[in-house]
């Protein structure tokens, strides 16, 4: 059984993504500390793995099967954590794809689509359709885990780098429109975390000089965005990396 705290006791969070790496840690870290957890992805299996290992320690959550490209499936995922606990807080835009990884001569249309779609559609479609839900609780956190990428990029990430450009406009943009509502809006970049995701990269060293994390390295700062006062931070970037975004 893990050491219970309260920093979030009666927050509700949805975390898209929390199947595995740093959604999954997220999940727990949020879980740990007393929110209730709606745990998203396509992968059913993992979100319930996620989802079970809390209700064993004690806390409370459910699994729900999102694919964050579909809207109309994310807003089934806000409406199943409204109705399963009432109401929603947070909400993590964690769900990505690494994309091609080729230039933008050698890359395929559909997997440059597919990436924006996921990365940057699918982000809009969680803020959409989560703001209703949190303008009823009458404020909350957006945090979106964004990429040192997306602020600088180089040769081979087209497709990854811009659909994270394209996420911290939206963060800012975001962030200004709800702003008289009590609600704010955050960018994490997690800087290399070693995940699914990014497992050959890490074999082939691309991150030398970096601060090679594991996902539970993430947690404490998401733990501080969805913790911070209202009004506190809000249209920043938040980065645990080394080197400038
Ligand atoms: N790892 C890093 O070094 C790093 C660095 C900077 C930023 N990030 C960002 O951190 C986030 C998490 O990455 P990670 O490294 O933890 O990757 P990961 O281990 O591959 O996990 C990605 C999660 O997103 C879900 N997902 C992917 N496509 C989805 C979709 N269409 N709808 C719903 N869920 C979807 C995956 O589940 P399913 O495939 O089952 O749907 C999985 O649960 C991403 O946004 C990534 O860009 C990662």
């Amino acid at each position: 059984m893990q050491t219970r705290d309260s920093q979030l006791r009666g927050k509700v969070a949805i975390v898209t993504g929390a199947g595995r790496g740093i959604g999954r840690a997220i999940a727990l870290a949020y879980a740990r500390q007393g929110a209730a957890v709606c745990c998203a992805a396509r992968s059913m299996g993992q979100v319930q793995e996620t989802a079970a290992q809390i209700c064993a320690e004690g806390g409370r959550a459910i699994a729900v099967c999102t694919d964050v490209a579909d809207f109309e499936s994310v807003e089934r995922m806000v409406r199943e954590a409204e109705e399963a606990f009432g109401g929603l807080d947070i909400v993590v835009i964690n769900a990505g794809v690494g994309g091609a990884q080729q230039s933008v001569e050698a890359s395929d249309q559909q997997t440059w689509r597919t990436t924006i779609e996921v990365n940057l559609i699918g982000a809009y479609h969680c803020a959409k359709a989560a703001v209703p839900a949190l303008k009823r609780r009458g404020g909350g956190k957006v945090i979106a885990v964004g990429s040192g990428l997306g602020q600088r990029g180089i040769a081979g990430v087209s497709d990854y780098a811009c659909s994270k450009a394209g996420l911290w406009m939206l963060t800012r943009v975001l962030a200004q429109e709800l702003a008289q509502h009590g609600i704010s809006v955050n960018q994490l970049i997690p800087g290399p975390v070693v995940t699914q995701m990014t497992g050959d990269q890490m074999a082939r060293n691309t991150f030398e000089g970096e601060w090679a994390k594991s996902p539970e390295d993430v947690a404490p700062l998401a733990l501080f965005l969805a913790t911070q006062p209202e009004p506190g931070p809000t249209g920043q970037n938040f980065s645990l990396m080394r080197r400038d975004t």
